[in-house]
């Protein structure tokens, strides 16, 4: 039988989740389909009520909802009790379980390069939502030490109490007080929406370490200053897109309970960037 999955969140009309598990359908020969679904904010109790009523398999949740959603969960992953948002649910039969794929899919690339996180020192830019889960990340792989910096040292000092209780030794600072000197680092992650609108990197590798790991999870455009400038030193890349792509595969797999066919994926999402 024919299944149907969505996106919803708002705005929607540029996500790139319909193009890219449609892709794998076609790849894979499913018949299946993958709509965009625009819900806004304070209406998401009649956006579910919808999507159960055409018998919805699952659908993936982006912002605003990835909090709000939790209320209407029936059951919950441990990756989405412990980041306290879902990404991706299943409707088996009207009822609904939350996953988060996101923290995965920031490791996905690690695990894809075979690049150890455990007992690595990490600097992290950002303390919202995608940050949070990238912390969760980092403390499922064992990170030695985490520095959070942000433009409102409230939130980095919330999220580093999140880290300290998940078993991930960190401390936060105020963006203004970062410094060049970067040596201490062997990843640095961009996790603020800085690059989105092509702005300069927040950064300045004047000094970084030899093989430092750079990783922005922006992922339009491409190729940021913040990536652009890393590798001018001869950092290892890791694109925003890989992410993006490594949460959708593993949505897919939860869904189909196959492995996803990673590269029809990537050329579909490439294609769009
Ligand atoms: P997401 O869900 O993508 O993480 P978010 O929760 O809105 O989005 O978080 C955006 C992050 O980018 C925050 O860390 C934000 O900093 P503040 O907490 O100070 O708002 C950061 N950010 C966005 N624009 C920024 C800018 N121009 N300069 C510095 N930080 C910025």
């Amino acid at each position: 039988m024919s299944k149907t999955f969505a996106v919803i969140g708002d705005p929607i009309n540029h996500s790139l989740s319909p193009n890219i598990h449609s892709a794998a359908f076609r790849e894979l020969n499913l018949d299946c389909s993958y709509i965009a679904y625009r819900i806004p904010k304070g209406e998401l109790n009649e956006g579910i009520d919808a999507l159960k009523k055409i018998k919805i398999d699952g659908f993936n949740v982006t912002i605003p909802h990835k909090v709000e959603m939790m209320k209407y969960l029936d059951k919950i992953d441990e990756s989405c009790s412990v980041i306290g948002a879902v990404n991706t649910v299943t409707n088996n039969a009207g009822i609904l379980k939350g996953f988060n794929t996101d923290m995965d899919g920031f490791l996905e690339p690690f695990w894809k390069r075979k690049i150890k996180v455990q007992g690595t020192k990490v600097l992290l830019l950002g303390a919202g939502g995608a940050a949070r889960a990238i912390v969760a990340g980092l403390a499922k792989e064992n990170a030695e030490k985490l520095t959070i910096v942000n433009r409102t040292l409230e939130k980095a000092n919330n999220l580093r109490l999140f880290a300290n209780k998940i078993g991930l030794d960190s401390n936060s600072i105020h963006i203004k007080n970062l410094g060049d000197d970067l040596e201490d680092y062997d990843i640095i992650v961009n996790a603020t929406s800085i690059g989105l609108q092509n702005e300069p990197s927040p950064v300045n590798f004047k000094s970084i370490k030899p093989k430092t790991i750079v990783y922005d999870i922006v992922y339009m455009p491409m190729n940021t200053d913040f990536l652009k400038k890393a590798k001018e030193k001869g950092a290892t890349i890791i694109y925003g897109y890989e992410m993006l792509l490594g949460q959708a595969t593993r949505a897919f797999e939860i869904w189909h309970g196959i492995e996803a066919p990673y590269n029809a994926m990537k050329k579909a999402l490439l294609g769009g960037v």
